[in-house]
């Protein structure tokens, strides 16, 4: 009887540590899919802290922001984080599990373009709110990923390979 109660009590306990460490740490497919975008933004010394261990709380990675309550990822900074003398095409459906992101960073990175999931519907980043693409090489015909972003209150294009004037309406 005792041993039972003691059983009742230590199973109890396991579970509220469980819990405790689940609430501690950031989402499990966040920090995943960062750690996919690690291989985009490869400069070895600047996000060395992003590993893949799972339960490695990626909220308090550098370059990464959460919510402090919601311990959903809401900020990336990864300007300047991609080392190659090639340009690149950034894929923008490994940020579709970032539902909560308001503020990416990008500026820097030699980005020629995005590229996406083909046949996927969902579109990602809808809670953007401030988007920094300074210093990439887009052109006009890239600025088409930017127009479901509904939420959009900032934008910086700037230092790119924009020409004439750039139709921003449905943006
Ligand atoms: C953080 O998340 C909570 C719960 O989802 C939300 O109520 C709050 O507005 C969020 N705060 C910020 C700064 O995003
Ligand atoms: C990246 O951008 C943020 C926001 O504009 C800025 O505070 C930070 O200094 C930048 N970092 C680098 C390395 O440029
Ligand atoms: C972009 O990423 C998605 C999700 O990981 C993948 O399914 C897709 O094939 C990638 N697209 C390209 C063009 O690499």
């Amino acid at each position: 009887m005792v041993a039972k109660s003691l059983w009742v009590q230590l199973t109890t306990l396991l579970f509220i540590i469980q819990g405790w460490r689940q609430t501690e740490g950031c989402l499990e497919q966040e920090r995943i899919a960062l750690f996919q975008l690690k291989s985009f933004f490869n400069q070895p010394t600047k996000l060395k802290d992003w590993v893949d261990v799972k339960g490695s709380n990626c909220c308090q990675w550098k370059r990464v922001e959460c919510n402090i309550t919601s311990k959903r990822v809401i900020g990336l900074h990864l300007n300047f984080t991609r080392q190659s003398n090639l340009y690149g095409y950034l894929n923008v459906s490994l940020f579709l599990p970032f539902e909560k992101l308001k503020s990416l960073y990008l500026g820097g990175n030699k980005i020629a373009g995005f590229v996406d999931n083909k046949g996927e519907k969902v579109q990602p980043m809808m809670n953007l709110e401030v988007l920094d693409l300074f210093g990439n090489l887009l052109m006009n015909n890239d600025l088409t990923y930017l127009k479901g972003l509904s939420s959009l209150k900032s934008l910086n294009i700037g230092g790119n390979q924009l020409e004439g004037s750039i139709d921003i309406r449905g943006m």
